[in-house]
């Protein structure tokens, strides 16, 4: 069993599709394991995307992600890194294909709806970020 961290965005949080995203990841039968709504600080929008510190969109992607409540979520299931990124579908909504997410949902490549952990080193940092241990009690192993 794999886990992953998903965010969704403060685009898809405002346009109140919180409920059809969460049904999206229900439906191809990733679980959630742990949840919450949190409104980020700039300066923890900054820590969080600190491996895009030198991008041209960094100061706008964290004002951006702190601009509003976010809910982030631990999925859990086999290979659900890889299966979430397939679920969410490209950055670029332009790109994105039909049924996934980012198509259906996101505004443009910066507010894309909802963001995924790009492999198990990641989602292990950003599962921590957020959660405590006590919070990552429950599991469907
Ligand atoms: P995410 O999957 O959260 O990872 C980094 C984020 O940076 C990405 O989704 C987008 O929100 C944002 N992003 C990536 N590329 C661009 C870009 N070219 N212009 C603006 N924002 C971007």
């Amino acid at each position: 069993m794999e886990r992953t961290l998903s965010i969704i965005k403060p685009d898809a949080v405002s346009k109140a599709v919180i409920g059809k995203i969460i049904d999206w990841f229900e439906r191809k039968g990733i679980r959630i394991v742990a949840m919450k709504m949190v409104r980020m600080s700039k300066e923890q929008a900054e820590a969080f995307y600190a491996v895009h510190k030198d991008k041209p969109f960094y100061d706008s992607l964290t004002d951006f992600m702190s601009s509003g409540p976010v809910v982030v979520m631990v999925l859990e299931g086999e290979n659900v890194i890889q299966k979430n990124r397939e679920i969410m579908g490209a950055t670029n909504p332009k790109d994105a294909a039909p049924g996934t997410i980012r198509k259906e949902f996101a505004t443009d490549v910066e507010k894309n709806a909802v963001h995924g952990s790009d492999s198990p080193e990641t989602a292990k940092q950003e599962i921590a970020f957020f959660f405590s241990e006590y919070e990552l009690l429950s599991s469907t192993k």
